[in-house]
């Protein structure tokens, strides 16, 4: 039976290990933000959080506080711990259209979220694998979504941008939930793209309004916000 929560589970023991290290430091929820402003692909942030200061005289109640302060982004730097999908059970990720506000030149980012943005939290992750079952590393995932208002920026890149699974297959975003906009389900456009060509333009959907079950994401409310989790499944290559 797989743990509940995995990556935060991971993410504070490993915390915990490092406070003890550290003789109880104090940690400090940084958000990872992702871009100072919204239309430029040079907003993509850098910036590290800052190291946490040493302080010897600290309890472990107050560590314990510490840890309980940590942010979604604060733990999302943690190596993936996602269960694998099951292999007797993959079936070929379906295509979705396109639709009109595909913008290329799109910012490397794991987060989508700016200072500022409105909506709820939704941390995104899953492998990317061929239907034999076999992880597909460097894969290039485009998203591009409509805001909390169900608006896009078709002027910028505000929550659009791309990211490349990891040597597993795994890849992980953090963004908001999109609103329903013109009629249309709440939904994240995404584009596969796997290094030896080929892929996938599709969409996801979320539980309750979804019109396609092969593309919507299995949902959990967390006290950090949702987390979604989907899985892409590309052809034998
Ligand atoms: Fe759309």
């Amino acid at each position: 039976m797989s743990l509940p929560f995995p990556h935060l589970i991971a993410g504070l023991t490993g915390l915990a290990f490092l406070l003890s290290a550290c003789g109880g430091a104090t940690a400090t929820a940084t958000p990872a933000a992702s871009a100072a402003t919204t239309s430029s692909p040079s907003e993509q942030s850098t910036e590290l959080p800052s190291s946490p200061a040493k302080q010897p005289t600290e309890t472990a109640a107050q560590t314990i506080e510490a840890i309980v302060q940590l942010t979604p982004s604060a733990v999302s730097e943690d190596p993936p711990s996602l269960p694998t999908p099951d292999c007797a059970s993959l079936s070929l990720t379906p295509p979705d259209a396109e639709g009109p506000y595909f913008l290329d030149n799109t910012p490397q980012r794991a987060s989508l979220i700016e200072p500022g943005m409105s909506g709820e939290r939704l941390t995104l992750s899953g492998y990317v694998l061929t239907v034999d079952c076999r992880p597909l590393s460097g894969v290039r995932l485009e998203f591009w979504q409509a805001d909390a208002n169900g608006q896009y920026d078709l002027q910028g890149y505000r929550l659009r941008g791309h990211l490349f699974t990891d040597a597993n297959g795994f890849y992980r975003l953090e963004t908001i939930l999109p609103a329903i906009y013109g009629g249309r389900p709440r939904h994240i456009h995404v584009k596969v793209l796997p290094p030896t060509g080929g892929g996938l333009t599709t969409q996801l959907y979320f539980p309750g309004d979804s019109p396609l079950p092969a593309l919507t994401v299995v949902l959990t409310q967390r006290a950090t916000g949702a987390q979604a989790v989907f899985h892409f499944v590309l052809p034998a290559q």
